[in-house]
């Protein structure tokens, strides 16, 4: 179990100051061990650039630990036995089949001039079976629907094994099926590995449902943070988003559960 501590985190592009971004203004929080947090807030807002921060492959100011180790300190392999990471938009070779590119996933186990071993080949099975892509396994990647693609990156996350696991907007090009599937089995993994998950989400009720916690950006700027019910406010998603819906909130009288549905309405706000 992996906690991640954020601590005024910033994240800005371009070298030239006429030129400079600040993607993501000083963010601190604390993602607790088994914790799903979700990040939400419109395109630009600065999800992905938090989550690539996280993983390395952006610079950042502040401090990013997992369990209160500097990840500047760990070297390429030590920040992959600790964190798998699916991008928003990832780069996959056309010429892999969809079991060797979930295999890679495996790379932080198997050294140098190794192969993978058994326990290798029954984890990456295992995972694709889960996603429902034994159909799929000795396909190449390029001759995959995007969809398909996406369960398969998902796949080589998830194959990682890693006790923190960042997904950026993992379920964009999955249909309604294949969005619960994955998000189901995060959740389980999450259960049984105890993984410690930060997603974003551009799917406001997905993200309610699955999440134990969201975390509303905007321009780079944490403006809500809590249980869903609390940050998914109609006001606030029109403020933010410039959008207009309505937002149910419905607890169980016997769990005490309460599930948020976002819904838009016709008459957006110009704007
Ligand atoms: N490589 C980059 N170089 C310069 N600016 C970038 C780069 N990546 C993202 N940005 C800018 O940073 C801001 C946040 O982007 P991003 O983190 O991708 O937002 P989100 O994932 O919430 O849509 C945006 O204004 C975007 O234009
Ligand atoms: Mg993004």
């Amino acid at each position: 179990m992996s906690g991640v501590g954020l601590d005024g985190v910033t994240v800005t592009y371009g070298r030239r100051a006429s030129r400079r971004t600040t993607a993501v203004a000083p963010f601190t929080d604390e993602v607790a061990a088994g914790e799903w947090v979700g990040l939400i807030g419109p395109n630009g807002a600065g999800k992905s650039s938090l989550l690539r921060a996280i993983v390395g492959l952006v610079e950042h100011g502040g401090e990013i630990g997992i369990d209160g180790r500097d990840v500047r300190e760990m070297s390429d392999r030590e920040r992959a036995a600790l964190i798998a990471y699916v991008p928003q938009q990832p780069l996959i070779p056309d010429d892999m089949t969809a079991r060797e590119y979930a295999l890679l996933g495996r790379s932080p186990y198997i050294n140098y001039f190794g192969s993978e071993s058994h326990n290798d080949r029954v984890v990456v099975a295992d995972v694709l079976r889960r996603l429902e892509l034994e159909p799929f396994a000795d396909r190449l990647l390029g001759e995959l629907s995007g969809g398909e693609r996406q369960r398969v990156v998902l796949a080589r996350a998830l194959a990682q094994q890693a006790p923190v696991l960042l997904l950026d907007e993992p379920t964009s090009a999955l249909d309604i099926g294949h969005q619960q599937q994955a998000l189901e089995l995060v959740a389980e993994l999450r259960r049984h590995d105890e993984l410690t998950v930060v997603s974003a989400m551009h799917d406001l009720t997905l993200a309610a449902t699955y999440t134990d916690r969201l975390t509303m950006l905007h321009h780079g700027v944490v403006v809500a943070s809590g249980v869903a019910a609390d940050v998914l406010t109609a006001e606030r998603l029109g403020d933010v988003y410039n959008v207009c819906v309505t937002v149910d909130v419905e607890t169980d009288d016997a769990t005490g559960d309460t599930t948020v549905i976002v819904v838009p309405r016709r008459g957006a706000p110009a704007p």
